[in-house]
Parts: C-alpha cells; sequence; structure tokens
C-alpha cells in the first residue's frame, strides 16, 4: 500500500483536536505499552522525538517512565500541539515532506497512530531509520491490514465500497528495514463496542480519523451496512476490532 495523501487529513485532526483527549483510550492505552516497552532498550544518549505526538499522548507516558528525557513532539497540526502539556518543546511540520532537519540526530524516534496517514509510508520509515543516531531505534504502533473485518465484510456483503481508512502491510511496511534492524514486533488486538454503526462512525470523526480516499456513501448504502454488520452474539452489540503493530527497529 502506497498510502495516500490528503489535505483532508490534517484538517480533520484539527477540527476534532480539541475533543482528542477525551475519545483516545485506545490511542492513549497503546501509548502507554509502546512507552513501557521502550524503557527496556539501551537507547543511545540523544534527543527523543515523538512523530505525529497529536495531543502528546506518547510523548507524555514516554517522559513519564523516564522523567529525565525530553521528547520533541512534532505534527501538522497546530491545534493538536497546542493540546500538549505546558512546557512542551514542539515543532509544526508536515511529516510528508520528511523529516525536519535537527541539529543533533535523533537516538529515539517514537510515533502511534500516525505512519499510516503518511503518504507511501514504507518511504518514510526508511528515511527516519537514515536519520537515527547509530545505535538508535524507532518505536513504532500502526493499525495494520486486517482491523475493521466487521466493516470490511459488511461493506462486501452489502455490494458497496468500504470506506475504512486503507492501512499497510507489516510486510509492505517493512520492505525498505534491513531484516537484521527488525528487533522486535507484536500485535495487539482491540475490539472497540458501540451501539450500533453510526455510533461507530461518530467514534473515528471524533478523533479526527474518518477521511478515507473512497468516495463517501449515502444513506441507503449505510443502512445497507448496517444491517450486515455482524453483531456480538453475547449482547448485539457492534464491534470494530483494530489489529495494532508494535515494532521496534535499531540502527
Ligand atoms: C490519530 S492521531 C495520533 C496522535 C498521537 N500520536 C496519539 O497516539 O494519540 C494522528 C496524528 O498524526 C498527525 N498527522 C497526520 N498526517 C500528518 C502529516 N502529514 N504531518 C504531520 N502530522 C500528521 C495528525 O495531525 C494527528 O495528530
Amino acid at each position: 500500500m502506497k498510502g495516500f495523501f490528503h489535505p483532508q487529513i490534517l484538517e480533520n485532526f484539527e477540527i476534532a483536536s480539541s475533543n482528542y483527549n477525551k475519545q483516545a483510550k485506545l490511542q492513549n492505552g497503546v501509548a502507554w505499552r509502546l512507552a513501557k516497552y521502550c524503557t527496556r532498550l539501551n537507547i543511545p544518549k540523544g534527543s527523543w522525538v515523538d512523530l505525529g505526538s497529536g495531543t502528546g499522548l506518547l510523548a507524555d507516558a514516554l517522559e513519564t517512565c523516564d522523567p529525565k528525557q525530553g521528547v520533541l513532539r512534532v505534527d501538522g497540526s497546530s491545534g493538536m500541539l497546542k493540546r500538549n502539556k505546558a512546557g512542551s518543546l514542539t515543532q509544526l511540520w508536515d511529516l510528508n515532506l520528511g523529516l525536519p532537519s535537527w541539529s543533533e540526530q535523533p537516538s529515539l524516534l517514537a510515533s502511534s497512530f500516525c505512519l499510516q496517514w503518511l503518504s507511501n509510508p514504507s518511504q518514510r520509515l526508511e528515511e527516519w531509520f537514515a536519520s537515527l543516531l547509530p545505535g538508535g531505534w524507532i518505536a513504532i504502533a500502526i493499525p495494520i491490514d486486517g482491523s475493521f473485518p466487521q466493516w470490511h465484510f459488511a461493506a462486501q456483503a452489502a455490494g458497496v465500497s468500504c470506506t475504512a481508512m486503507p492501512l499497510p502491510s507489516k510486510q509492505s511496511l517493512l520492505e525498505t528495514i534491513p531484516v537484521q534492524s527488525i528487533r522486535f514486533h507484536k500485535l495487539l488486538r482491540f475490539t472497540e463496542t458501540e451501539d450500533d454503526v453510526p455510533a461507530v462512525l461518530r467514534t473515528m470523526r471524533k478523533i479526527g480519523a474518518q477521511t478515507s480516499p473512497k468516495s463517501s456513501l449515502g444513506i441507503k448504502e449505510w443502512r445497507k451496512i448496517n444491517d450486515l454488520w455482524p453483531r456480538s452474539k453475547k449482547n448485539g452489540v457492534t464491534q470494530l476490532t483494530w489489529l495494532i503493530q508494535l515494532i521496534f527497529i535499531q540502527r
């Protein structure tokens, strides 16, 4: 998957920025998992950066786990950056342009729930890898292909297009990285539950993650998807499963 670029992506995150933290429970949980894994890495002394930091959930978790280490927060949405905790170091930057030039090479590039929004994620990852201090690390969390099986099933059964965000596979993402540098990876699976399909879509919108390269659907098409979306056998709730890939790479 080459990813897709659309100005709407950043615009939707900008609009969602004021309420992001209230809604981003999954993102917060994953940020903490990633930060805790980082405490086990032997990271050389140097600068740490959170790429696509949003409101700083991952950077905050990293700083809490290692209070002596500040983390630069880089994002393309000024609204998101404004919501970082007071005194944070932030940089407004469009990551589709590559990385900003910093005075020193970073020893940790961390990123959670961002890479899939960038154009050509595997190329971005290659650039990030090349920019690291020798011995430095990349720690990423990214939803991958195979996520949202309920949505894909319902759309296919209804004969309409699935407008869920396109996601890369782990293989395509890592095609530019030397195999021996991929130190560790772990797949996490989370299932969100909502009352109905409109509630699932509302939750996506509230975190700004609704942008799709596909044309939007009409009400009739959504009704068909709603009718065919698999419900939990136990209590009838609508489920949405995310597959989140954690990847740790050392240069
Ligand atoms: C789902 S949010 C994740 C934020 C944060 N990492 C977290 O886990 O809560 C995705 C973030 O990526 C940022 N983003 C998307 N495209 C970007 C781009 N081209 N350049 C910089 N940031 C981008 C958005 O502004 C948004 O803050």
